[in-house]
């Protein structure tokens, strides 16, 4: 279920008198906020930022996909002015449901690469997510490993572990090799990799990890702040685990490793769309994007900006520069592949 908050309504312009002059008090500047990241993840971010512009933020946050469905269903009544959310595909059905407005910052421009951005600025990356291959040490010579498309070789028969193809991360990672590769092998591919998998694919990201580490499977393929998580978590069994597993970074001799991000929209609805933008570009100022990174377990979107030191143990890798539009717009084409392939 989603959590939801009533979001309270701009507050009444005061009006004060005094020695026959009527002054008018504009009401605090505001922005109201629709996320998908957990109250935790964003919180202190939204509270700095009030500190420093006096912007006042309204949040609700709620599960990503009852989030879209709330804003279509609310229209053009929406109080919304911007959308977080994870995933470049889920950024993309936001605004294929036209509940999105084009926005531009030249601060956003200069920082945020442009394979992070909405070719028609819809949307913009705020943190940034690998998908790499997590293989249990001492099981799996990482001198076999190579890239995605090697994934689909017998020789990884009862081999793999990833969750299911109603995953965006999987139909985004999926969209990425038929970009790359086109759809016809992308599906030969995403037969082999089907036939390899040691486990029907169900759980999360983080099951496959636990799957991998009690024997199940010697490859799992997740997001890495989920390693990260559990490698910091308070559960030792979580540790334990994570503990198990290594990072391999996929395809670095070609396109590089599949990455996604969370990101921020402009609402089509938004009654305070200059605030909305001043919130965005709080969101990837250096100072933001280091809190991101350290609390997150991602990668900031911005260069220049040090990953936390878990993240950085696993090394710097090269990352496919795809614009990630590219994701969405073939999500649909990755949903068909993945069906025929029996992906479930
Ligand atoms: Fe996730």
């Amino acid at each position: 279920m989603s959590k939801t908050y009533a979001l309270p309504s701009l507050m009444a312009a005061v009006i004060t008198i005094s020695a026959g002059l009527i002054q008018h008090a504009h009401a605090a500047e505001e922005v109201n906020l629709y996320s998908a990241r957990k109250e935790a993840l964003i919180k202190p971010l939204l509270d700095a930022f009030t500190q420093d512009t006096g912007i006042k933020v309204n949040l609700l946050t709620g599960k990503a996909d009852a989030l879209l469905k709330r804003l279509s269903h609310e229209g053009e009544n929406s109080p919304a002015d911007v959308l977080l959310t994870t995933d470049a595909g889920r950024l993309f059905r936001a605004k294929q449901a036209g509940v999105t407005q084009p926005f531009s910052s030249v601060e956003i421009d200069k920082v945020v690469p442009e394979q992070y951005r909405d070719p028609e600025e819809h949307w913009v990356g705020l943190s940034l997510r690998a998908r790499p291959i997590l293989y249990v040490k001492g099981k799996v010579d990482p001198k076999q490993l190579s890239s995605y498309e090697d994934l689909s070789d017998p020789k990884w028969k009862q081999r793999i572990c990833i969750r299911s193809s109603s995953n965006i991360y999987n139909q985004s990672l999926v969209a990425s090799l038929i970009a790359a590769n086109g759809e016809a092998k992308a599906e030969a591919w995403a037969k082999g990799l089907v036939a390899n998998l040691a486990k029907p694919p169900k759980g999360g990201d983080r099951d496959q990890i636990k799957a991998a580490a009690a024997g199940v499977c010697d490859i799992a393929i997740a997001n890495t702040y989920y390693l990260a998580g559990m490698l910091n978590s308070k559960d030792a069994g979580q540790v334990a685990a994570a503990e198990k597993m290594a990072v391999f970074w996929p395809n670095q001799s070609g396109r590089g490793a599949h990455v996604n991000i969370s990101g921020a929209a402009i609402m089509k609805s938004a009654k305070n769309k200059a605030a909305a933008v001043k919130l965005i570009e709080y969101l990837v100022s250096p100072k933001s994007q280091a809190w991101y990174a350290e609390t997150n377990g991602e990668y900031p979107v911005v260069s220049n900006i040090s990953p936390s030191r878990t993240l950085a143990a696993w090394g710097a890798f090269k990352a496919d520069n795809l614009n990630l539009s590219k994701l969405g717009t073939l999500n649909a084409t990755a949903v068909r592949v993945m069906d025929r392939a029996n992906w479930r």
